[in-house]
């Protein structure tokens, strides 16, 4: 495994990180997860050098038992089985008090982070995971006219200065790479979390110049654009009642997929020889990614996953092929 610094954090984090999102399943998003599997992968993911883990006080949530934070609780499990705190950089998110995602344009922060609802969720997180401090903690849901508020600010400070947490994120709204530069400004965000991959590339743009110049920590998520990259669906798949991928990839969505990736595929060959090989690559032949953070909750994928962090990029000749292979649109509608 690699690592990579985490913009000025300065914390050292392996390029390949964890997303948990599907860990312990996700009412009307995952469904499918083997809780045990789940621990041991996060096991593996560790004793191949990873350490960086993404999780979020909303991951597993469900109203029927509105206390429990299943994702970080088994993170929590792993953390106190394995003995490997220390080792690690943790990062959860605080939801939006009006659990809207993405957060809507005009939303004013008082129904998405007031200041008391910063500090409990980040109190149940702490709980959940079983630890007494978050080395990063991320907004959810973001609005850029929240950096002209001074609420948040005041508590992020405080919650900083009693040791809670150590850093601070944003994970910024679906396909709105742009959606956060003002409250960069501001100096008290370490680290953007965006969706980037060989479909959404958008990113590379004004948000990568702005990180570089400015040291902020970037995170690549949905990295195989929520396994479509991976080459594994076909017009056959039918996704599980309750598996996001459904929607996602519903109707004519899928058959497009499905001609997308095979055009993909013909790219394959040394430089990479699998569809999520090539799409790992492409994002970290990026400098100002520190980590990407496929989803992962089958040790097959931990153990092939991890292995794509051996230091290779992909040719500029290649990376410039890729770029004719982008797909910017919205599924998550
Ligand atoms: N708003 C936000 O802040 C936000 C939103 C989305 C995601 N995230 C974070 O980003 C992480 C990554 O995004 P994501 O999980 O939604 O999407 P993703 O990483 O693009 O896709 C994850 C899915 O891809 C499949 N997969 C993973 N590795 C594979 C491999 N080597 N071969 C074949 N299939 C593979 C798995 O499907 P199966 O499990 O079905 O086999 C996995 O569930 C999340 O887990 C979460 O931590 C944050």
């Amino acid at each position: 495994m690699k690592y990579r610094i985490l913009g000025r954090t300065k914390l050292k984090v392996s390029e390949i990180g964890c997303g948990t999102w599907q860990l312990a399943n996700d009412p009307g998003c995952w469904v499918g997860s083997d809780l045990d599997e789940s621990l041991r992968c996060l096991h593996r993911f560790a004793e191949l050098g990873g350490n960086f883990i993404d999780t979020a006080w909303i991951y597993g949530f469900s109203d029927k038992n509105p206390s429990s934070h299943p994702s970080e609780e088994l993170i929590g499990k792993f953390l106190e089985e394995s003995g490997k705190r220390n080792k690690l950089v943790i990062a959860t998110k605080v939801p939006p008090k009006n659990m809207k995602w993405p957060a809507p344009k005009g939303v004013p922060i008082s129904k998405v982070f007031p200041n008391e609802h910063i500090e409990r969720c980040v109190n149940d997180s702490l709980k959940s995971l079983g630890v007494d401090a978050i080395d990063l903690v991320q907004f959810h849901v973001w609005q850029d006219y929240f950096s002209k508020e001074d609420s948040w600010k005041e508590t992020i400070q405080r919650l900083t200065d009693e040791g809670k947490v150590r850093f601070w994120g944003i994970s910024i709204n679906d396909y709105q790479p742009t959606n956060c530069i003002n409250t960069l400004d501001t100096g008290l965000i370490s680290t953007v979390q965006c969706i980037f991959n060989i479909f959404h590339q958008k990113p590379a743009g004004k948000l990568f110049e702005y990180a570089r110049k400015n040291d902020i920590g970037l995170i690549a998520r949905v990295p195989l654009d929520e396994g479509g990259l991976s080459g594994k669906f076909t017009q056959k798949t039918k996704f599980q009642k309750g598996d996001l991928r459904r929607s996602y990839f519903r109707g004519p969505r899928l058959k497009e997929l499905v001609e997308r990736t095979n055009k993909l595929s013909k790219l394959l060959g040394k430089e990479a020889r699998t569809l999520p090989e090539l799409a790992l690559r492409y994002i970290l032949s990026f400098d100002e990614i520190s980590t990407a953070i496929p989803g992962m909750r089958r040790l097959q994928h931990v153990e092939s996953n991890v292995s794509v962090s051996d230091g290779r990029r992909l040719s500029p000749k290649l990376m410039k092929k890729l770029k004719k292979h982008s797909w910017e649109r919205n599924f998550y509608r």
